[in-house]
């Protein structure tokens, strides 16, 4: 990615030279990151999500994402000179943390709400009316998005890659730790089990897998079941971006919209349960697909063109409002935080 956006900025840069404009706009160089006159923008970290803690010395946004004018910090004493203050929800809600209410806010500095969680594992956000100016969030309409993977096009010297996954000996097979007979997804496995056997692994048929064995295992299988737990808007987990996608399993999947798959995860890569009127005839389909090794492998066409990058790093995510940072709106206030967690209209 940052190829192309260096690319890109010789692009513009040449034109300018070109064009003879004189007007120097040192926020696109991204050479000398920390010198310069473009001033950092800064982002203060209340607490750690789960208090784990992470090293943020030297430059990091630039030395670990090569994202310049990033300083992100974790020492409170900040407060007063920081544009973001970034509260993660989670020790916030149990109160384990308590938002700094009664600090004066500087003028302009904006408090950000963040939180990867689906909705219903929020909490009570009836509390949080009016505080609160970004939201940073999975979701594709949050101020800051930070999903849990993104599709990047593939540099050109890793294109001639042929890469479909062989060795394929169980047609469809599912981790699940925490499941629940009402859950949507405990529907459409024990529907789809009537038509087409599914490998079970986790909590549920007491073979756990360890952490190291999770994608060596589904490698083996020519569909992996993406459940997620919750059924929301935008809520597309790892267990597509990397337990299918980078196992080299097909995800079939039971979350959000088609539609909300189709904007962010590569063209005929998955299978979404909505794609057929009944789960009987999406497992007719699973099962011709695994018969038809030319069909099945037309679901890896897209390595190709593409490939996953998965986000588990907070610096990451926090050094991502930095790129954003200019483009946030002059003014926002969450008025009602719950009622846009929830996307009901406000
Ligand atoms: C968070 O971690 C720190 C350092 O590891 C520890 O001292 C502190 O007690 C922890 N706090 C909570 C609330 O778990
Ligand atoms: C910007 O922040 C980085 C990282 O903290 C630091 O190394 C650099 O000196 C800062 N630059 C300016 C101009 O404040
Ligand atoms: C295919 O899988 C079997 C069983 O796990 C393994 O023994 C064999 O080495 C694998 N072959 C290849 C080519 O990966
Ligand atoms: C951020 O929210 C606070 C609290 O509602 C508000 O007073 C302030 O003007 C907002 N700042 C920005 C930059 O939107």
């Amino acid at each position: 990615m940052m190829k192309h956006r260096l690319f890109f900025v010789l692009c513009i840069l040449s034109l300018c030279l070109l064009y003879g404009w004189q007007t120097s706009y040192p926020a696109l160089l991204p050479v000398s990151p920390s010198s310069g006159n473009s001033r950092n923008v800064t982002i203060l970290l209340w607490h750690w999500p789960f208090n784990r803690s992470l090293s943020l010395s030297g430059d990091i946004c630039w030395d670990l994402y090569r994202i310049p004018h990033c300083r992100v910090v974790d020492q409170r004493s900040f407060f007063p000179l920081a544009d973001v203050v970034v509260f993660h929800n989670r020790e916030i809600i149990i109160g384990q943390q308590k938002l700094p209410l009664d600090l004066l806010r500087p003028q302009g500095q904006r408090w950000a709400w963040m939180s990867l969680e689906a909705p219903a594992f929020n909490g009570k956000l009836r509390q949080f009316a009016n505080i609160f100016n970004v939201t940073i969030t999975y979701r594709r309409d949050a101020d800051i998005t930070v999903p849990y993977g993104e599709l990047l096009p593939k540099d050109p010297e890793d294109h001639l890659v042929k890469d479909i996954p062989q060795n394929k000996s169980l047609p469809v097979c599912w981790v699940v730790s925490n499941y629940r007979n009402s859950h949507k997804r405990s529907r459409v496995y024990r529907d789809l089990r009537a038509t087409v056997p599914v490998k079970v692994y986790g909590r549920l048929t007491k073979t756990p897998l360890l952490s190291t064995d999770l994608l060596p295992t589904i490698s083996h299988c020519y569909f992996y079941l993406a459940f997620e737990n919750s059924v929301t808007k935008d809520y597309i987990t790892e267990k597509l971006w990397r337990n299918a996608y980078q196992a080299g399993a097909v995800p079939v999947v039971v979350g959000p919209p088609l539609s909300d798959y189709n904007a962010v995860a590569p063209p005929h890569s998955f299978i979404h349960v909505d794609e057929f009127t009944s789960v009987k005839e999406m497992g007719e389909v699973l099962k011709q697909l695994v018969e038809d090794k030319k069909r099945y492998s037309e679901y890896f066409t897209w390595r190709q063109r593409w490939k996953v990058k998965l986000y588990t790093d907070w610096r990451e995510r926090l050094c991502k409002i930095c790129t954003q940072y200019n483009i946030l709106p002059q003014h926002k206030v969450y008025s009602d935080l719950e009622a846009w967690v929830f996307a009901k209209k406000v």
